[in-house]
């Protein structure tokens, strides 16, 4: 059910292509970044980042959609990578919307302007009528990208482990998301 459109986005600053396995090396650089990944699991290794690949290329491969590395426009910088995914989220299924983007990039509006993207995408192409994330309650700035998407939290979480926020974005809610 592969939907060509999907493969590379453009909103009004960034570009997205579809993962593919060459971008490890930019994966790679996200997964050592120390901002990042204080929010997300902690730092991976070369073979975590493989594992990584490998999982999130045969999404793709399975359903038609997955995670996009992401370049600013203007300068093709490689800036990060987000996403939807299918999840089981205590015991059900669920298509889990997730982004990290590498610190020089923060506080530009370009996670929120993705996380927007992706929620069309999500409900425009590939129809899915709610989407979730998971945050830790001390990420503010990922929680204000939720909010400024449209989603709203719903509940506490186990994820991974670790006490996480479960937002959701859901079609006919996202009338008015937060400004
Ligand atoms: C979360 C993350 C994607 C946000 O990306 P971003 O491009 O900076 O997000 P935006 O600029 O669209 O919005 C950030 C918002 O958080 C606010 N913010 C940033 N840091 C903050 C902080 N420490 N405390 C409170 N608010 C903060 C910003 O002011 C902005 O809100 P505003 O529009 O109301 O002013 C980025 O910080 C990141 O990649 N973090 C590490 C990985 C991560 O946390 N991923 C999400 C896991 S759930």
């Amino acid at each position: 059910m592969a939907i060509p459109e999907l493969e590379c986005l453009l909103t009004s600053r960034i570009s997205a292509e579809r993962l593919r396995p060459e971008h490890e090396e930019l994966i790679h650089r996200v997964h050592r970044d120390e901002s990042v990944m204080a929010w997300l699991g902690g730092l991976r290794s070369l073979e975590e980042t493989h594992d990584y690949m490998a999982l999130n290329l045969a999404h793709w491969q399975s359903y038609g959609f997955g995670i996009w590395t992401l370049r600013e426009t203007a300068t093709e910088r490689f800036m990060g990578r987000g996403g939807l995914r299918n999840a089981a989220i205590d015991g059900r299924p669920e298509v889990e919307l997730a982004y990290g983007l590498l610190p020089e990039f923060w506080n530009r509006g370009l996670a929120t302007e993705f996380a927007r993207h992706l929620v069309q995408i999500g409900s425009d192409d590939l129809g899915f009528s709610d989407l979730v994330s998971v945050t830790r309650p001390e990420n503010v700035a990922s929680q204000r990208v939720l909010a400024k998407a449209g989603f709203q939290p719903e509940r506490q979480t186990l994820f991974k482990g670790e006490l996480h926020l479960l937002y959701r974005w859901r079609v006919d809610a996202s009338a008015e998301p937060a400004r």
